[in-house]
């Protein structure tokens, strides 16, 4: 029977979209002459019906660009805004699915896109995920397609930032994206040859960043390059911010629980700027002229690496297999050479940090790299 199959693009964009709509597209027409179509910009098409037809003409020629051709947002079913209002669109979307008579639907998506189409599966679609952010925190696959384009956009402009840092004799403090884990920062710092490196999972400490510049200075070596995850913080806001989780989670009533969910989200507000108080402080302590550089946006624009386009490849053709054998409510992961279904509620929830014994935390650390708390022995 011919099947027909929905996808949708959902959260930040990330290079490889393209590549994985075109992966599941050619294979759902090729493999098995299925009818494909993609709704437009993220939940919402599959709200409002929006979709276009991924037909081999549609899909001919995406596989190097950017961006997705579907368009995304960051609408989530249960709390759409429609009309000024916040609502609960869930039971709509199924309509949606109902009416075009899908066989299944495939959300390309990081960590809240899975939980966003967990919540479709429980309401009985037919959902797969496919794993894409350029932070690569997603639980259960080794890597998510975005990444490793991401890497090189900041390793890249961490070499550039070199040759200006060593002429003027400067710190220069380069910001990546990553949210609240340190992969990015920690693969395009260890590849760029950052002299520290930043990240969230290991909350630094000031001095020992300071002092890490000072005896590259003793050392003749005069400027130094700092890289930093937008998430990082120093030890202090780290203790307020796990006092005033911990605040949340004991609160014994209503009014209490958002006291402290407020504290959450002000200390979570003073990472805006953090970056260049950082910059700032290490200048004062150190004495060397600082500068900072937040790479934003351009992390995750333009082309995708050939690293991506064939992960995103790999994992769009084979999500029509799972579909075609009936295995619904997964995420198709990476896994060495190979792909695996993980359950969405092994997804849902969850985030992949950067483990503090991690194999790109101890090569980091024997080739000098500071990152910013006292080393073990
Ligand atoms: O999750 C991907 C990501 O690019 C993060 O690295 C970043 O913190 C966030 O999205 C930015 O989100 P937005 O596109 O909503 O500004």
């Amino acid at each position: 029977m011919t099947k027909s199959i929905g996808i949708l693009t959902a959260g930040g964009d990330s290079p490889g979209l393209n590549a994985a709509i075109r992966g599941v597209g050619k294979a759902a027409i090729n493999v098995y002459g299925w009818n494909v179509i993609g709704f437009q910009n993220g939940f919402r098409g599959l709200l409002e019906n929006r979709f276009i037809t991924l037909d081999s003409m549609a899909l001919a020629g995406i596989l190097t660009q950017g961006g997705t051709i579907l368009g995304t947002s960051r609408d989530k079913p249960d709390k759409m805004l429609v009309g000024g209002k916040v609502m609960d669109m869930t039971d709509a979307m199924v309509e949606t699915y109902q009416k075009n008579q899908l066989d299944a639907l495939i959300c390309l998506g990081g960590g809240g896109t899975a939980k966003n189409a967990h919540k479709l599966s429980k309401k009985g679609l037919n959902v797969i995920c496919l794993p894409k952010t350029i932070d690569n925190d997603i639980e259960g696959t080794d890597v998510s397609f975005g990444f490793d384009t991401a890497c090189g956009i900041a390793t890249e402009a961490i070499d550039r930032l070199h040759s200006t840092a060593h002429s003027h004799h400067r710190i220069i403090v380069v910001e990546t994206m990553g949210h609240n884990t340190g992969w990015l920062a920690l693969a395009a710092g260890t590849g760029g040859g950052a002299d520290v490196i930043l990240i969230p999972e290991i909350p630094y400490d000031i001095e020992a960043v300071a002092e890490a510049i000072r005896a590259r200075s003793r050392k003749g070596r005069h400027f130094s390059i700092v890289a930093v995850s937008e998430g990082a913080m120093s030890r202090e806001t780290a203790n307020r911010l796990s006092r005033a989780e911990r605040k949340v989670e004991k609160a014994r009533s209503e009014a209490a629980r958002r006291r402290a969910e407020a504290e959450v989200a002000a200390i979570e507000a003073e990472r805006v700027g953090n970056t260049s108080r950082l910059t700032r402080e290490l200048e004062e302590r150190t004495g060397l002229e600082s500068r900072v550089t937040i790479l934003g946006y351009v992390q995750r624009g333009g082309a995708p690496s050939a690293a991506d386009r064939l992960l995103a490849t790999r994992i769009g053709t084979a999500a029509v297999d799972y579909i075609e054998r009936g295995e619904f409510g997964i995420m198709v992961a990476a896994r060495g050479e190979t792909t695996v279904g993980v359950p969405l509620k092994e997804v849902v929830g969850r985030r992949k940090l950067v483990p503090l014994d991690h194999e790109w935390v101890t090569s980091a650390r024997r080739v000098g790299v500071c990152l910013g708390d006292v080393p073990p022995l």
